[in-house]
């Protein structure tokens, strides 16, 4: 039987490789902000258009998603963004903006679909969070509480869900969405893809709980290339 999989955010990036990898033996429910961000449809895949930036979208999709199936297996927290700036010079607006679709959104669907999870035999839910939460990026800041604010959740979710579903985190340094150059240093969106679908494929009761990912060559340290200059 093929798995109900949900991912947020699957239209590009992270997502989109991961609906590619995990097609074939799944049924998908793939989320963005609009329908028309999908470009290249998957046949056996539910698409939908929905703003998290707006929470009460959150909602709105939840109701559209139960008109489609009653029961999901896998949840794939992934949508997010990412907004550089240093924080004194951050806007408000963009202060809300990354908290509520990196964070609030990702707690509020989760809380929403606990119900339809508990219906499946292997629940699984996995939420993208990024090794900003771990380190200290200049002009990453409110990204970086985002993520470390996601990392801390599941943690706590794993341990209230335990023996029911089980709960993995994804932390990974950059990821080219953005288009480098093939060959640059820099982890491409397959090679976290194929990590979650190692994480799945575990047979309970082994769980992955949380995954640090690199390229081997990759830029580390607090001042990066991309941070703002110093106020
Ligand atoms: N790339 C990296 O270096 C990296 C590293 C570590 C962690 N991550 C995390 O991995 C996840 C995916 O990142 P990515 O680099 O693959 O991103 P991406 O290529 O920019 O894709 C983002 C996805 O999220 C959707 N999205 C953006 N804003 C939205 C909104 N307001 N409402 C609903 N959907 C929205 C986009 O849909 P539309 O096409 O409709 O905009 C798209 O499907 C994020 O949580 C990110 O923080 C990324």
């Amino acid at each position: 039987m093929k798995r109900k999989i949900l991912i947020t955010g699957a239209s590009k990036g992270i997502g989109n490789a991961e609906a590619q990898r995990l097609s074939p033996n799944s049924e998908l429910f793939l989320h963005a902000s609009e329908q028309s961000s999908f470009e290249n449809k998957i046949s056996n895949a539910y698409y939908f258009g929905y703003d998290f930036s707006k929470i009460e979208n959150v909602d709105a999709f939840v109701n559209e998603l139960k008109e489609k199936t009653d029961k999901i297996d896998v949840l794939i927290n992934n949508v997010g963004i990412m907004i550089l700036e240093s924080f004194a010079n951050f806007k408000d607006e963009d202060i809300n903006t990354l908290i509520t679709l990196n964070l609030h959104s990702h707690l509020l669907l989760t809380k929403k679909l606990i119900p339809m999870l508990l219906k499946s035999k292997n629940p699984h839910i996995i939420f993208m969070s990024s090794m900003s939460a771990k380190n200290q990026i200049e002009g990453e800041s409110v990204y970086a509480a985002t993520k470390a604010g996601i990392m801390q959740f599941a943690h706590v979710l794993r341990n209230e869900l335990a023996g029911k579903i089980r709960v993995s985190t994804v932390h990974s340094w950059g990821v080219n969405t953005w288009g480098d150059p093939e060959g640059s240093p820099i982890l491409v969106p397959e090679n976290v893809a194929e990590v979650i679908e190692f994480i799945l494929d575990r047979e309970r009761p082994f769980v992955i709980e949380s995954v640090d990912l690199s390229h081997e060559l990759q830029w580390k340290g607090t001042h990066a290339p991309w941070s703002p200059d110093k106020i």
